[in-house]
């Protein structure tokens, strides 16, 4: 079969960053102010009071210390408490295009390509900024790329799923290179107010460049691919463009995304662990021939467990399997890749693994070697 390599990679994120001090800080003063407003209810005990946040809690049950994002100052603000975004505009370039586009350049240079020789552009992400036309058809129509373009959504695991169609639409013979790309400006669907989710996300932009050409000194040939879904509830969004003729009762804080946190933990890390093995297995490989896992950035209590199912040992060193989760937040489907391109320093012959898991629920594990 022929060769297909990730010949490049680059990544974008806003500059500013919000402290656990900082987002913990914001929350209670919101609580403190919800309970001051509404002592009546809770002396009466019709509601519940709310409960303080800590920096604490966050370290130690998600390993996030750090995330940066769009738009701080609204975020912080406990009288907004959200990003503040414009409406899509036709005559402007959108949110995703501007950090995508950011991101691609930077993974043309590190794959040593220029637009012209990109034949494709599949963009994945959890959440689409506008039902359309393609955010990919914008950033092709932008780059002078020729060929085609085009968005999709499978949560968490968008970008692994991306990478796997570009090697598909490759090996196929429909295009020789494609661009990737995977926005996740996951700020403005934050419920803020709402203790177990509120430090949970960051924004940023992985590009991914997928060539059966070995464009630079820097390729990782693909080895295998695996993928499985398996519905479940425990991570959901209703936003839809049914929003407007809905004929029951939801508020918009119903309708953002939420999650049953731990069920999330406790089904998906086993699932993820079997699946991994399973692949290696199939591929003849041990465990320990793996040198790099480069995961999807939930929860870093989540990688460790993983990783230590896979290799069966809770000891290893934590180079093994990186964790840009603790300075930029869980970024959505594009954390697995952020890992990659923050550490794929691998030497030549090397083999490492890509996995992707989240909503739907979706997993994409991909096995890769330096050449
Ligand atoms: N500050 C302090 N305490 C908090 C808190 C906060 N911000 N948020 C929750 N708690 C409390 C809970 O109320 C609970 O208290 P209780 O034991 O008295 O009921 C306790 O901490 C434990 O809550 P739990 O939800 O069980 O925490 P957890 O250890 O599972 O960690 C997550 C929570 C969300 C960090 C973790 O479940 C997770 O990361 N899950 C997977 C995330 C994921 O993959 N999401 C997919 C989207 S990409």
């Amino acid at each position: 079969m022929q060769d297909i390599y990730i010949a490049g990679t680059g990544i974008w994120y806003p500059e500013d960053i919000i402290t656990n001090d900082e987002i913990v800080s914001s929350f209670n003063s919101y609580v403190d102010n919800f309970n001051e407003q509404n002592k009546q209810m809770i002396n009466d005990g019709q509601i519940e009071p709310l409960a303080h946040s800590s920096t604490e809690f966050i370290e130690k049950a998600s390993g996030i210390k750090t995330r940066h994002v769009i738009d701080k100052k609204n975020i912080l603000d406990i009288n907004k408490m959200m990003p503040s975004v414009e409406h899509e505009d036709a005559s402007k370039l959108s949110i995703h295009a501007i950090a995508g586009i950011e991101a691609a350049k930077k993974a043309m240079i590190s794959a040593n390509i220029e637009s012209t020789e990109i034949d494709a552009v599949i963009l994945g992400t959890s959440h689409a900024a506008r039902n359309y036309p393609s955010v990919a058809i914008e950033i092709q129509n932008e780059l002078g790329i020729d060929g085609y373009a085009y968005d999709m959504l499978v949560g968490c695991s968008s970008t692994t799923f991306a990478i796997n169609n570009a090697f598909s639409d490759i090996s196929s013979g429909l295009a020789e290179t494609i661009l990737v790309i995977n926005p996740e400006i996951s700020t403005p669907f934050v419920n803020y107010a709402k203790r177990d989710i509120h430090f949970i996300f960051g924004d940023g932009c992985v590009a991914t460049i997928i060539s059966k050409n070995k464009t630079s000194e820097n390729c990782y040939k693909i080895i295998d691919r695996k993928l499985i879904t398996k519905f479940s509830n425990n991570i959901r969004s209703d936003w839809s463009y049914l929003v407007r003729a809905a004929n029951n009762d939801k508020t918009f804080d119903d309708l953002l995304f939420y999650q049953n946190g731990n069920s999330v933990f406790k089904e998906v890390c086993p699932m993820v662990a079997e699946f991994i093995s399973s692949q290696l297995k199939n591929n003849g490989m041990k465990p320990s021939e793996i040198s790099r896992f480069w995961l999807h950035q939930a929860n870093s209590r989540m990688v460790n467990l993983i990783v230590s199912k896979v290799i069966g040992s809770d000891e290893f060193d934590s180079s093994l399997a990186p964790l840009p989760i603790e300075k930029f937040g869980n970024l959505a489907s594009a954390g697995s890749m952020f890992a990659f391109n923050l550490h794929n320093n691998l030497e030549s012959g090397d083999k490492g693994l890509i996995c992707s898991f989240g909503a739907g629920y979706s997993v994409c594990s991909i096995i890769v070697q330096k050449t």
